[in-house]
């Protein structure tokens, strides 16, 4: 059988790739948005709106990616955003993820709304970042904590645009919940989609059992297939910025925001002792109508003081990394195409994803004339395209 991944070209390719592979509630839940994907549309619109000023005549034989995030090395300026469930739409995914990224020298975020126990995944990959969502009441937000730096993660990572659920209404109508709820149509699904039954589902449950919601609480979560079970989507809408300091006094990890668009709250991040924020509108998940992240960074950027600031939501290109870098962020995060790649090829497809942009980023550098990401700046763009 030809390697499907001689085919993948761009990030682009995996998705028509994957959504054959995967049961259609499965691909709307990694590919779908928020009500009308404004904000969706305008994360890859925003790249569109500036243009590069390339150098000429500069010697680029040396360049490379390297770059310093939160005071680490890594090989590229991409890493690998949160993204739930991920070990239902590939076999092992959260560990196919983040060991790929150990691999290729670039950061990973591992999400809270994860399958596999998150001890498995710094085993596997140390150094993976951990993404948590807050649990409702503070004993079971320390408790959380406590766990997470047990497993020795050093760099958390806080999601804060998700006070309140989105409203999804491409899951609802492509039958996705978590959990699952058995019907024929699952089943049907399941039947019409044998490598991922098989290579996934059944693979899975032979192995490790039941998938479990294993890391948004201290303890294990509801099963991802029940008929009964309801998931504890316990109020979030009461966080605030007590629960962040409240955080910080005990974290002594890296501590990074991801979720922010309002120079304030990046204001707020700073006076609260982040590390970090990550300008994003959570890939146009969360809140139609929000701001693309690329809009919101320079503004962002300037209030940020000694924060590193990271971007994510649409970036698909080198290009568009090197454009988030020149308007002041560190690194930037990509998602829904390395979790495609996940079902596509499992570590392997992630790794040729991963090395498929950062060999755009050198080839980007080459023809704007940069040797360093260093030199990267405001002068690189011109907006008005
Ligand atoms: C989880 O963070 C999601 O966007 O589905």
């Amino acid at each position: 059988m030809p390697d499907p991944l001689r085919r993948m070209l761009s990030l682009h390719d995996f998705e028509a790739a994957a959504r054959r592979i995967l049961p259609k509630p499965l691909y709307a839940y990694v590919s779908g948005a928020v009500e009308d994907g404004q904000s969706e549309r305008s994360n890859r619109q925003a790249f569109g709106e500036y243009g590069f000023r390339p150098k000429v005549l500069v010697d680029v034989s040396r360049r490379h990616t390297r770059c310093t995030i939160l005071g680490r090395e890594y090989a590229a300026p991409v890493g690998v955003a949160p993204m739930g469930i991920a070990a239902l739409t590939s076999y092992r995914g959260d560990v196919a993820l983040a060991r790929a990224a150990a691999a290729a020298g670039v950061p990973c975020i591992m999400s809270g709304s994860s399958l596999i126990r998150l001890e498995t995944v710094m085993a596997a990959a140390p150094g993976t970042w951990f993404q948590a969502y807050l649990p409702g009441d503070s004993a079971q937000i320390a408790a959380l904590i406590d766990r997470v730096a047990a497993a020795g993660v050093e760099t958390l990572v806080l999601t804060v645009d998700t006070p309140v659920a989105a409203n999804r209404e491409n899951n609802v109508r492509a039958g996705f919940s978590t959990p699952l709820r058995p019907s024929a149509s699952l089943a049907w699904q399941g039947i019409t989609h044998p490598r991922w039954l098989i290579g996934t589902l059944l693979r899975t449950l032979a192995r490790h059992g039941m998938p479990h919601f294993e890391n948004n609480y201290a303890t294990r979560g509801a099963p991802i297939l029940s008929r009964h079970v309801l998931r504890d989507f316990s109020d979030r809408g009461h966080l605030n910025w007590q629960h962040v300091a409240a955080i910080r006094r005990t974290w002594k990890g890296r501590m990074v925001l991801k979720g922010i668009l309002h120079p304030d709250d990046a204001r707020s991040a700073r006076a609260h002792g982040m590390d970090a924020v990550i300008v994003s509108n959570h890939g146009g998940r969360q809140l139609d109508g929000s701001l693309a992240p690329l809009q919101a960074l320079p503004a962002i950027v300037d209030t940020a003081g000694g924060m590193d600031v990271m971007l994510d939501s649409g970036v698909r290109r080198g290009t568009d990394v090197l454009k988030a870098l020149a308007l002041g962020a560190r690194c930037v995060f990509v998602g829904r195409p390395f979790n495609y790649a996940a079902t596509v090829a499992g570590e392997r497809g992630v790794a040729h994803a991963i090395a498929l942009i950062t060999e755009e980023v050198r080839r980007d550098m080459g023809l704007l004339g940069i040797v360093d990401l260093r030199e990267v700046d405001p002068g690189l763009l011109q907006r008005g395209r």
